[in-house]
């Protein structure tokens, strides 16, 4: 059996309770160092952990793969939610194993971002750079979805400078792509464990600078109406 589930945010208090008894049963736990870190508490003594960075990520999988072809109970522990900027890593756990494996989600970063900020995900849309290949598909995505009068909670890609697409990049790009500068812009960090938050317009993002566990919304110019009866008394 192998799964892969979502840690979650970063408080192990918001991890679902199946995740955790699947972690308490497991003989393997794998995952990035800083996820391990999140569920340590609940991973059992007698069960073997398999940390990876990103340059051995290819090599120790396949030590998982291995061992869940052993006949192990392995459980890949992912950061966040496995749907939200985790397909990737999803895709080479399941090349190593040579066949689809399940999924359990988690909370990610975006909703609890949601839920301070006060935004509505029909209103929204969800975007990375947090992944390998070509961006451009994505950078221009983001400006239609402003364009089109949406939100957009976007984590960005703090990897090398040559790669590295961060929210003073990301301002600056929607900024030279003819997106309103007066936007309301979030950067929050570190979110459910030592939280900052930062509140600005997209042009004053242009000139801050955050850590690289940052997640951002851009809020559209106009929120969209209540879309909900009128209040008893009031006509429509
Ligand atoms: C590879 S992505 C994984 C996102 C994860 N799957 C999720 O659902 O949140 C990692 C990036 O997500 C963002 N992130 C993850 N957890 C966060 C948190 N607790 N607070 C702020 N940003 C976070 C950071 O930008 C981090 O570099």
């Amino acid at each position: 059996m192998i799964i892969c589930i979502g840690a979650g945010p970063g408080d192990i208090g918001y991890l679902p309770r199946r995740s955790a008894e699947l972690l308490a049963n497991a003989d393997v736990v794998a995952g990035f160092n800083a996820v391990i870190d999140v569920v340590r508490p609940l991973i059992p003594a007698t069960a073997e952990i398999v940390q990876m960075g990103y340059r051995d990520q290819v090599a120790q999988l396949d030590i998982v793969a291995a061992m869940h072809h052993a006949g192990k109970r392995c459980v890949v522990v992912f950061m966040g939610d496995i749907h939200f900027s985790g397909f990737q890593y999803l895709e080479r756990v399941e090349r190593a194993c040579g066949h689809p494996v399940e999924t359990m989600p988690g909370i990610t970063s975006a909703q609890v971002l949601a839920s301070r900020a006060k935004v509505c995900f029909d209103e929204t849309s969800f975007i990375t750079f947090h992944r390998r290949g070509d961006l451009t598909p994505f950078k221009r995505h983001l400006v239609h979805v402003l364009q089109d009068q949406r939100n957009a909670i976007v984590i960005p890609c703090p990897w090398d400078e040559a790669r590295s697409f961060m929210p003073w990049h990301i301002a600056a790009y929607l900024l030279e792509n003819g997106i309103d500068p007066e936007l309301k812009t979030e950067v929050w960090e570190n979110l459910t464990r030592n939280e900052a938050e930062w509140h600005g317009t997209l042009a004053e993002c242009a000139e801050h600078r955050c850590s690289d566990m940052s997640i951002m919304l851009i809020r559209c110019k106009t929120p969209m109406a209540s879309q909900i009866e009128p209040p008893p008394g009031v006509s429509a």
